[in-house]
């Protein structure tokens, strides 16, 4: 399996580094793992080589979760080193979004390209999440907010079960980290290609954060998919899967 030696601590990633093409790392959201690209790992064909991490204290990587963005980021820095890829495609889904945001202005030498999936500049969570979660409860409310309405029965049974599974201290941190984040004066820095991806029916991270990207990002294509929600990458993974390959290859030219 694996795993990378990150501050003395196991970090997994799924997929082989050593794959020629060019490197793919998604970066999972709140809670989350690498699992939420299963779908991106299935089926996105060369030259992409998709990597995708678990975050310090998720799935299957050792440590703690962090409550910064910025720790986030310096992490998953010493993470692309150690993996020694180069002139990679960040790719993030929410929290990773906002990494992948936060690393590209940090370290944009490193970077070619960005895919943000159901994400935004700003990210404020409802103060009534972070209370509870502050009582060591996951609120049974973000699971409605996560998928769209008519998301598959399954998908959603296995997102409640990710839930129950997961330790409250891990949301709090990371949604903390969401909450304080705010780049919206910055993103005009950002020079590298971009792809936005957002669920029409996303109720976490709307719509318009995606379309506040599109205006303030140099070069960004938007694509809104009809009918998803906030996990649109595991709602509807062919139309999500068909705009990546589309922007792999144009980053390519
Ligand atoms: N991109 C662009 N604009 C943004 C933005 C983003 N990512 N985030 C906030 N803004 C804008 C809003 O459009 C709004 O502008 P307006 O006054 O012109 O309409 C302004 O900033 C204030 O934002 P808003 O989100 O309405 O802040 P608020 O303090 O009034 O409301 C919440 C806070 C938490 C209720 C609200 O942000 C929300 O419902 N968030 C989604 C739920 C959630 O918890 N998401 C988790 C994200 S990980």
């Amino acid at each position: 399996m694996p795993y990378l030696e990150i501050d003395n601590k196991k970090a997994y990633y799924s997929g082989n580094k050593n794959r020629k093409g060019i490197p793919l790392l998604f970066c999972h959201g709140s809670g989350g793992g690498h699992h939420h690209w299963h779908y991106q790992f299935k089926a996105l064909p060369p030259p992409a080589n998709p990597l995708a991490v678990d975050l310090p204290g998720h799935g299957r990587s050792e440590g703690a979760a962090l409550d910064d963005i910025s720790l986030y980021r310096d992490w998953i820095h010493r993470f692309s080193k150690a993996l020694e890829i180069q002139n990679f495609i960040l790719a993030g889904h929410s929290m990773g979004g906002a990494i992948a945001l936060a690393y590209i202005l940090q370290y944009p030498e490193e970077v070619r390209g960005l895919i943000l999936v159901g994400t935004g500049a700003r990210l404020r969570v409802l103060p009534a999440f972070l209370e509870e979660l502050r009582q060591h409860n996951v609120p049974e409310t973000m699971l409605e907010y996560l998928y769209a309405p008519d998301a598959p029965e399954e998908l959603v049974n296995l997102g409640h079960r990710e839930m129950e599974n997961t330790d409250p201290a891990v949301y709090l941190a990371d949604l903390t980290a969401c909450d304080n984040f705010d780049i919206r004066e910055n993103l005009h820095q950002i020079e590298v290609p971009g792809l936005i991806i957002c669920g029409s029916e996303d109720r976490l991270t709307p719509v318009k954060y995606s379309r506040f990207l599109k205006e303030k990002l140099p070069q960004r294509r938007l694509e809104i998919i009809d009918g998803a929600g906030h996990m649109v990458m595991l709602e509807k993974p062919e139309a999500v899967n068909r705009a990546i390959t589309q922007f792999v290859e144009e980053v390519l030219i």
